[in-house]
């Protein structure tokens, strides 16, 4: 199955390094970001699992929940956290699933048969708070992830979710970003926009971040 952006995200329970996830319950209200990597102590997934713990503030101040999956069993995961937290100064603060029965890699189509028949690829999932899917990423296993690049699409879905605007070519958080083309009736476009905006072109119009 593919999951697609717009698309509910499917609920599910399963083992993980901290007891059982209801991965709705786990959510609660927040945003979440359900990642997999292909597996248990390699050296890619043990720099991009320590990575994410030394984020954990600022998925926090954002108001996401982490959950990292991969086939490998439980007591495996809980060996290889030890290992991360010695090598990459950190402590794993959020559960990693262990998906042995492939129930929720193949609910989220995280394994790409042509590319590896047992492994999960590096798959990241933005799940809003009402359960849907606002982002979709792959990597190969080759590849480690940036989550710091993971924190700034959510800066702009958090953005363009409560705000008439979308973010421009690598946009941060805090820069001028764009007025949404449906916006046109000039009593609309003041009322939403009071710190002004640049007419570029009649579709090119720019406005300091709303929310700043
Ligand atoms: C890694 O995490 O280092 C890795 C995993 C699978 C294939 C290649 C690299």
């Amino acid at each position: 199955m593919t999951i697609q952006l717009g698309d509910t995200a499917p609920d599910f329970t399963q083992e993980s390094s901290e007891g059982p996830i209801h991965f709705y319950e786990y959510l609660g209200k927040s945003w979440g970001v359900l990642f997999s990597h292909p597996a248990d102590f390699t050296p890619v997934c043990t720099t991009e699992l320590g990575a994410v713990a030394r984020l954990k503030s600022e998925f926090d101040k954002r108001n996401v929940k982490v959950l990292a999956l991969s086939v490998d069993p439980v007591d495996s995961h809980k060996e290889w956290i030890r290992d991360i937290n010695e090598t990459q100064k950190t402590k794993v603060n959020y559960p990693i699933i262990a998906d042995h029965d492939r129930k929720v890699s193949t609910l989220y189509g995280m394994i790409h048969p042509n590319a590896n028949e047992t492994f999960t690829v590096r798959s990241v999932f933005v799940v809003g708070p009402d359960k849907k899917v606002k982002l979709t990423i792959t990597y190969p296993a080759s590849t480690g992830r940036n989550f710091d690049e993971i924190l700034r699409v959510i800066d702009s879905l958090q953005l363009t979710a409560n705000y008439s605007v979308a973010t421009p070519v690598n946009w941060k958080d805090g820069e001028d970003v764009v007025i949404a083309p449906a916006i046109t009736d000039p009593g609309e476009l003041e009322r939403k926009f009071p710190k002004g905006y640049k007419v570029i072109k009649p579709y090119l119009r720019m406005t300091p971040q709303p929310n700043r």
